[in-house]
């Protein structure tokens, strides 16, 4: 039994209504409520139940549902398996979201002939290049695969129509954004099209078993009307993220019904495309000059690694009525912060002096356990002193300039070990967790290069 519903829909954020209305409720722009109709029930609860309904109609005992196992393709690439959960589910639809030109259709090319040379066929549709544009940069990636098929087009009924002649193991689609099906008014790239394609694209997936790799094109402030709606469709969620002056990237997980979100993939970006980095610490601290006053090296944790990463600060006598703080790679309201921890707690002043700090190679630092690093490379350089090479801090300043203890303490401090750190600055806090990690793995004696603190 089908029923006709009306509803309307924000061609600028996705927003819906039942009623028509001059201004969206949700983002507040005049005139963007388009009319909908929407005819078929099972539509109406969404994708994957719908997909469900027409396989499994009836309820079944929870004991009765055998398991085999996902049936998933390794792609043996380490910092894509990984995030993954262990390769690609067969049949599950994986968005991809990033800022234009940080190497999504780049990394994507890869996996297709990680795919294909495994004699897993792919179909790569293209709305943004030609056959030729594709082609050129496989060549580029020395990609040339017999089971690779490229496609230039933007009509996802057209697509359907050949990954169903074809039956592929992976169907990509490159972008959401350029592609349109019949039947929606909005013009390419609304959140009604991108919604309608990509709903057409699972229920795809779901049906043949085929999986759908899906690329979204995301602003930096993200707040692009585009993949973050889609994220509730699809099984998972990666985000591909860096700076564009830099060649380090990061593949986060969003969301991941078959594995860990914490997990997350590292890569360079290079002449031939995306190279998986093996030793992030090695990597990030190749360059480092380890006697300048400013440089200090803090362990963050990406997903579940440990990775070292130089902080470098920057300090001097202002000329401005209001000194310029710069911060790069970190959260400048948390610089602003330590500024002013460290002249009321500490009595150094930073008031008359332009600040600049910055995480080498592109990193970003997302974590208060940096902050004991990030105040000693503040102090090393308004002091002119460097510090010793083979110091690590770690701890969060409170505002009260108490140091807090960090959480997974023992990964971090065993990664410092191994890039030879021989001297710690750590939370009176965590000294039990230390003590204890210590005495577990053998490290007793690097008990005596630390000091605990509680205070700055
Ligand atoms: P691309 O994959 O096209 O980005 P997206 O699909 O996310 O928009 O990557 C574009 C950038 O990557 C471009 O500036 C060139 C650079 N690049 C390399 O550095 N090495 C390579 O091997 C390739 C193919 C691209
Ligand atoms: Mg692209």
């Amino acid at each position: 039994s089908s029923k006709v519903h009306t509803k309307y829909i924000c061609s600028n954020c996705g927003a819906e209504t039942l009623k028509w209305m001059g201004r969206c409720p949700q983002c507040g722009e005049w005139n963007t409520l388009e009319e909908r109709v929407e005819t078929m029930a099972p539509k109406s609860l969404g994708p994957s139940l719908s997909a469900n309904l027409q396989s499994n109609a009836k309820p079944q005992k929870l004991s009765a549902i055998h398991f085999n196992g996902d049936k998933r393709i390794l792609l043996h690439m380490n910092e894509v398996d990984r995030p993954l959960g262990g390769g690609i589910v067969k049949g599950s639809v994986i968005l991809w979201g990033g800022e234009p030109g940080i190497g999504k259709s780049t990394l994507i090319l890869q996996i297709c002939h990680a795919m294909a040379s495994q004699g897993e066929s792919v179909l790569y549709c293209s709305g943004e290049e030609s056959e030729i544009q594709v082609k050129l940069r496989a060549e580029r990636l020395h990609v040339n695969d017999e089971n690779c098929y490229i496609y230039a087009g933007s009509s996802i009924d057209g697509i359907l129509q050949e990954a169903e002649n074809l039956k592929p193991s992976m169907l990509v689609i490159d972008s959401i954004q350029t592609m349109y099906i019949s039947g929606v008014d909005s013009p390419m790239g609304s959140p009604a099209q991108i919604r309608d394609c990509t709903s057409a694209l699972v229920r795809f997936a779901k049906r043949t078993n085929i999986s759908v790799m899906i690329v979204g094109h995301v602003t930096k402030e993200g707040n692009l009307a585009g993949p973050r709606i889609l994220e509730h469709m699809v099984d998972v969620v990666f985000y591909l993220e860096g700076d564009r002056s830099y060649q380090f990237r990061v593949l986060r997980t969003v969301k991941n019904r078959f594995g860990s979100t914490a997990e997350s993939g590292l890569f360079v970006m290079e002449g031939n495309g995306l190279k998986g980095i093996e030793d992030p610490s090695k990597y990030m601290l190749r360059n480092r000059s380890e006697s300048a006053p400013g440089s200090m090296v803090v362990a963050c944790m990406e997903g579940l690694r440990p990775v070292l990463v130089e902080m470098q600060a920057l300090t001097v006598h202002s000329v401005l009525a209001i000194p310029r703080r710069i911060a790069a790679g970190y959260d400048y309201n948390r610089m602003i912060i330590l500024l002013a921890v460290l002249e009321k707690r500490v009595r150094i002043p930073f008031s008359t002096d332009d600040v600049y700090l910055n995480v080498a190679g592109g990193f970003r630092v997302r974590e208060t356990a940096a902050d004991l690093g990030i105040a000693l490379a503040l102090v090393s350089v308004k002091k002119d002193i460097p510090l010793p090479g083979g110091l690590m801090a770690l701890g969060e300043i409170g505002l009260t300039g108490e140091v807090m203890p960090v959480s997974k303490i023992g990964p971090r401090l065993k990664e410092a070990v191994k890039m030879k750190f021989d001297r710690f600055l750590l939370p009176e806090g965590n000294r039990e967790e230390v003590t204890d990690f210590c005495k577990s793995h053998g490290l007793t004696g690097m008990l005596d290069s630390m000091v605990f603190i509680r205070h700055l």
